[in-house]
């Protein structure tokens, strides 16, 4: 690396202040691109610096044909880094593979609301798990040769007004919940960092000096850039200044739609800068063709703020040639990290075969069973499936693989396999189907935004016919779903008439398994009415695979719940109006505050005693585990307990064992329990092994504001051990020093 800094010094010193400029903002492709490439890097040849390309992530590559893998909070739920690491490798490679250097992955913000419509795409709600899955996923992508950028900083918990809206947030809340992730990240060598829409306590993120230079440069160490997400500069020098070095996409409005591929929020920045001639997105892409329009018919390009800004600024003082310097350093790295700077890019084939294979792996592992029941006339859980037994498969998208969400995740698939087809091929008996609605496609709306085709819609007819299949099958496996996207925020509640069709096919059934597509938790008006509910996310191409390989037992449902299930709405900690979707406040924008401080997710379920629908960490298994011989010793290097689990059953399955801290008496409030480790085990029949949790000692201290660092009171300390956080099976002790 010494290498490359003298190098990169020298580059510098070369560069002119227009060359410099040319890094430090993207620009339009000058050479055909790979498809899907959102944001790109002009080489400058007389200074050995190549080319550089950006694509999104994190659910896939996207663009031309990728492996569409279950989504990031799927790779929560089965609560295993390294699964985490293998599945962001393969990306890793398939990124590598098509030409392409920087992938905009791993998501990792907290899931503060599950309303935020990107839910799915991050990792669940608690920091540590989020810290460890992102850790794992930048070591996996970066293993291949290529850069992650993980994204979006900070505090960007919610789609609503992304662009605008203000996270009025504590000191001590972002340090304990907001930032870790992006902490691990860079502590796991992370690339570079996108700088998030938002605002954060009235500053935009992409302008805020504090997190960018003090927090993530200064303190936490980024080596690399800190790159604007797209279109989030409002003020170039400001951004600059405040420490933001890169930004994308930089180019021209029209290519920008172009990139959009259809999504609202360029539409909305388009129809921001031209706000009297744009009454309809058709309407401003005409009139921008118009106004952009050269002699040739092609469209001018419009200079990014930075490059309309910054060469004033470096001129007449506000910006420092220093600071201007430091922005190139940093992006130059990243050409140097993935060899683009001496011609070294590495060649990669992927196998994507062996990843198709991978992605069914990845989401059996994080289907989470959230109940499966003995039904009146048998003797054993409805689940697995017996092979022989009649199924009827029902929903309005059983026939398509719920390959991902909306929004820049989006992947296309290299091959798909729906749940029917899924079933089908698995099952030894017949196999009915009928959707008995029609597909879900738009997304849920959100509930302070109402809906006005809810209006026009009727109660389906097909849902007769759906009902009259399930009666005629020994089980009705009912596949439902959600369609959040990028951009908008969900609903708790199943979109369309879901919800009326699991209850009309689990009154007519004699078994009913309810399988959950879903970003995050939904209510459950029905859940009495079932045997069984699976939660499945959006478990990617093999969906069918991987669906049919947990109903019939061949895979053990390795998952467990990275994110609190709550009743209905009001349940969840951020539930007042000011809290969330935020409040329009003095300054005339929406913020959203952050109240609830620390007790979010479980914290929050816990420290006001609100019994879940279903627990974090919770998810049953096939196979019965006893857990024996807990220690914590004290003569170790690190924290960590182990405890020796039995699998009691004659079936394979997967244990995650979940440590809790109790907290100590401390002056400020604590959650009565913090996850402070995990670990996920396979066993075999009959199996026994001793596993060791290391445990995370900031679970059992706290960041104290006045200090500016954490805290770790010393003495006993209650610890539990267990398999979700409303279900301890070991209470003891543990001392810290
Ligand atoms: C999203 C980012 C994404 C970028 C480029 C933005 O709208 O917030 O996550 O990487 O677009 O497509």
């Amino acid at each position: 690396m010494s290498g490359d800094r003298s190098r990169i010094d020298a580059i510098v010193d070369a560069l002119s202040r227009e060359e410099k400029l040319s890094v430090v903002r993207g620009t339009s492709p000058r050479s055909p691109v790979p498809p899907g490439t959102a944001g790109y890097l002009p080489p400058l040849p007389e200074h050995d610096i190549g080319e550089l390309t950006f694509v999104d992530g994190p659910l896939g590559v996207r663009g031309s044909e990728a492996t569409a893998f279950p989504a990031a909070i799927a790779l929560g739920a089965a609560f295993d880094p390294g699964l985490t690491r293998r599945v962001a490798r393969a990306m890793g490679r398939e990124t590598r593979d098509r030409g392409i250097d920087v992938l905009l992955a791993p998501g990792c913000n907290l899931v503060r609301v599950p309303q935020c419509g990107r839910t799915f795409e991050y990792y669940g709600e608690d920091p540590l798990h989020t810290a460890r899955h992102t850790a794992a996923a930048v070591e996996g992508i970066q293993s291949a040769g290529v850069a992650a950028t993980v994204k979006h900083y900070a505090a960007n918990s919610q789609e609503h007004e992304r662009t605008e809206v203000d996270a009025i947030v504590d000191e001590r809340t972002l340090r304990e919940l907001y930032l870790p992730a992006f902490e691990a990240a860079v502590d796991a060598d992370v690339a570079s960092v996108m700088a998030s829409y938002n605002r954060v306590n009235g500053t935009y993120a992409c302008q805020h000096e504090r997190l960018l230079t003090d927090v993530l440069k200064e303190e936490y160490d980024l080596d690399g850039p800190v790159i604007s997400d797209w279109a989030g500069v409002k003020d170039g020098v400001a951004a600059a200044r405040a420490g933001l070095d890169l930004e994308m996409p930089g180019v021209d409005a029209v290519e920008l739609l172009a990139m959009a591929d259809g999504r609202t929020e360029p539409l909305r920045w388009l129809q921001r800068r031209w706000p009297d001639s744009l009454p309809s997105p058709a309407d401003a892409v005409g009139a921008i063709m118009t106004r952009h329009a050269t002699p040739h018919g092609m469209p001018a390009p419009e200079p990014s703020l930075f490059a309309a800004a910054i060469p004033d600024a470096v001129s007449d003082g506000r910006l420092s040639p220093d600071r201007l310097d430091d922005m190139v350093r940093r992006v130059l790295r990243l050409h140097s990290r993935v060899g683009a700077l001496d011609g070294t890019r590495a060649t990669v084939d992927a196998d994507y075969d062996a990843h198709r294979d991978l992605a069914v792996e990845a989401a059996t592992r994080g289907m989470v069973l959230l109940k499966n029941e003995v039904a009146s006339t048998d003797s054993e859980p409805v689940l697995p499936l017996n092979d022989e037994a009649t199924v009827a498969m029902i929903g309005p998208n059983v026939q398509e693989a719920k390959a991902g969400g909306g929004g820049s995740s989006e992947v296309t698939p290299t091959a798909t396999v729906s749940p029917i087809d899924g079933v089908r091929d698995r099952s030894k008996g017949r196999v009915l189907a009928a959707r008995g609605l029609p597909p879900i496609e738009s997304p849920s709306t959100t509930d302070f935004e109402p809906d006005p085709a809810a209006l026009l819609r009727r109660s389906n007819p097909s849902i007769t016919k759906a009902v009259a299949i399930a009666e005629r099958a020994d089980v009705a496996i009912v596949v439902v779903q959600d369609a959040a996207t990028e951009g908008r925020d969900r609903r708790l509640v199943l979109p369309d008439d879901q919800d009326q069709l699991v209850a009309a096919v689990a009154d007519a059934a004699n078994r009913t398994v309810v399988v959950l597509q879903t970003a995050g938790p939904v209510e459950m008006p029905w859940l009495e009415a079932v045997d069984a509910v699976l939660e499945a996310w959006y478990p990617g191409q093999e969906a069918g695979r991987a669906l049919s390989r947990v109903l019939y037992g061949d895979s053990d449902p390795g998952g467990r719940l990275p994110v609190t299930f709550g009743r209905a709405a009001g349940d969840y900690p951020a539930n007042a109006r000011a809290q969330y979707p935020g409040v329009i406040g003095a300054s005339g924008h929406l913020e959203s505050r952050y109240t609830e401080g620390v007790f979010v997710g479980y914290r929050g379920f816990d420290e006001r005693g609100i019994e879940p629908l279903f627990p974090f960490g919770h998810g049953l298994s096939y196979a019965e585990f006893e857990y024996r011989d807990v220690a914590v010793p004290s003569d170790t290097e690190g924290l960590e307990a182990t405890v020796s689990i039995q699998n009691k059953s004659d079936r394979p399955g997967h244990e995650v064992v979940q440590v809790y801290a109790e907290p100590a008496d401390t002056e400020v409030p604590r959650p009565p329990r913090e996850l402070a480790g995990f670990a996920s085990v396979w066993l075999p029949g009959g199996g026994n092994e001793t596993v060791t949790v290391p445990l995370e000692e900031r679970a059992f201290g706290y960041y104290d504001v006045d200090e500016g660092c954490w805290v770790h009171p010393g003495g006993e300390r209650e610890i539990t051990i267990s398999r979700s956080s409303r279900d301890s099976r070991w209470t003891g002790s543990i001392v810290l020093e």
